[in-house]
């Protein structure tokens, strides 16, 4: 199967089950779990920020950071198709007590600015309105296809919520990949955030884990909500070995699955029926439109699925995503079968 569902299926290395099976570990719940420890110094020193910790996704990560931003009854800005809003199943709901205020950004870009954000908030509201308590961005944006933003475009919006008293969290899950299509550290990207989630699962291939980070302060009410959540693991060292070998190998390689994604895109472009603005392909995401092929994205998928290609549909848009466990080779081979299905009548 050429799996392009998502980077969240990438299997982890050779020398990351090798580095498992002889992780040092201890319980991470007294906090004397060696490895994890290492690693979290380590992402700790790689954003410069003040501490970090590791969670089990990317998704507790999240909502960890909105429930200690935020209080019961106050209302969080996200854009519009943001992971938070749309993928998290309302947990922002279930455990922050929060409701969310979703922004589009014009451009279509994922990326919210200043003077998008700014109509959406409630400061100092009057008593029948919720406050806001929080901004969440995302970079790399997964449902804008990948998209970047800017370490001055984030700098921006964290200066200017911070001015109003507002915390910003960056869902950052694919941070690595903004910060290689950028040339800008990861620490530059996240500068001014106040919190940051970035995942070690997806392109950075390990088995499990996020960390989130932020200060020292933010890091201690996070591991409380961590274990309330039952997120409190013991031997995790196993885990969090493979985790260093990502956060330390795994960036170097990205490139090339941005570039096996830019491949995919231009020749998706050049598929009758298939609309793609393959500029916009940065990152390793591929969303195209398949509306004047006059087929269905169920339709496509499973054909693709016959030709042993794994892909996701919605509505009119079919989503893949490259990673490590998908060569060149495979996206040529991909290329071919679609416009295959998407020329048979
Ligand atoms: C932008 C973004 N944020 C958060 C997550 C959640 O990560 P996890 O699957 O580890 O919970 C994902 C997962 O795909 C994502 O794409």
């Amino acid at each position: 199967m050429i799996d392009l569902r998502s980077d969240t299926v990438t299997k982890p290395s050779d020398k990351m089950r090798a580095a498992m099976a002889q992780a040092e570990v201890g319980d991470d719940v007294f906090g004397d779990d060696p490895t994890v420890n290492r690693l979290q110094e380590r992402a700790a020193e790689v954003f410069e920020k003040e501490a970090a910790l590791w969670v089990p996704t990317g998704c507790m990560g999240n909502e960890i950071a909105v429930k200690v931003h935020t209080k019961p009854g106050q209302e969080i800005v996200t854009e519009d198709r943001g992971h938070i809003l749309n993928y998290e199943l309302g947990a922002a709901a279930v455990i922050s007590g929060v409701t969310i205020r979703a922004v589009k950004s014009a451009d279509g870009s994922g990326h919210l600015t200043w003077d998008e954000i700014e109509p959406a908030l409630k400061i100092d509201p009057p008593y029948f309105q919720a406050a806001t308590g929080l901004v969440c961005l995302e970079n790399t944006h997964n449902f804008a296809g990948g998209s970047v933003m800017t370490a001055a475009a984030c700098a921006d919006v964290c200066e200017r919520s911070h001015a109003v008293r507002l915390p910003v969290h960056m869902d950052g899950a694919r941070i690595f990949n903004a910060s290689v299509a950028l040339g800008e550290t990861v620490a530059d990207l996240t500068r001014a955030c106040d919190s940051v989630m970035f995942t070690l699962s997806k392109g950075l291939g390990a088995p499990a884990g996020s960390i989130l980070l932020g200060t020292t302060e933010f890091i201690a009410e996070s591991r409380i909500w961590r274990k309330r959540l039952g997120g409190g693991m013991r031997q995790l060292g196993i885990l969090a070995a493979a985790g260093l070998i990502a956060l330390d190998e795994g960036p170097e390689r990205l490139h090339e699955d941005h570039a096996n994604a830019r491949a995919l895109a231009e020749g998706l472009a050049e598929i009758k029926g298939i609309a793609i603005d393959f500029e916009k392909v940065v990152t390793n995401i591929v969303i195209f439109d398949i509306s004047a092929t006059g087929k269905t994205s169920a339709e496509i998928v499973a054909a693709l699925k016959d030709s042993g290609i794994l892909a996701i549909g919605f509505g009119n848009l079919i989503r893949m995503v490259t990673h490590l466990d998908v060569t060149s080779n495979e996206v040529g081979k991909t290329i071919q079968a679609i416009s295959e299905i998407c020329h048979q009548n």
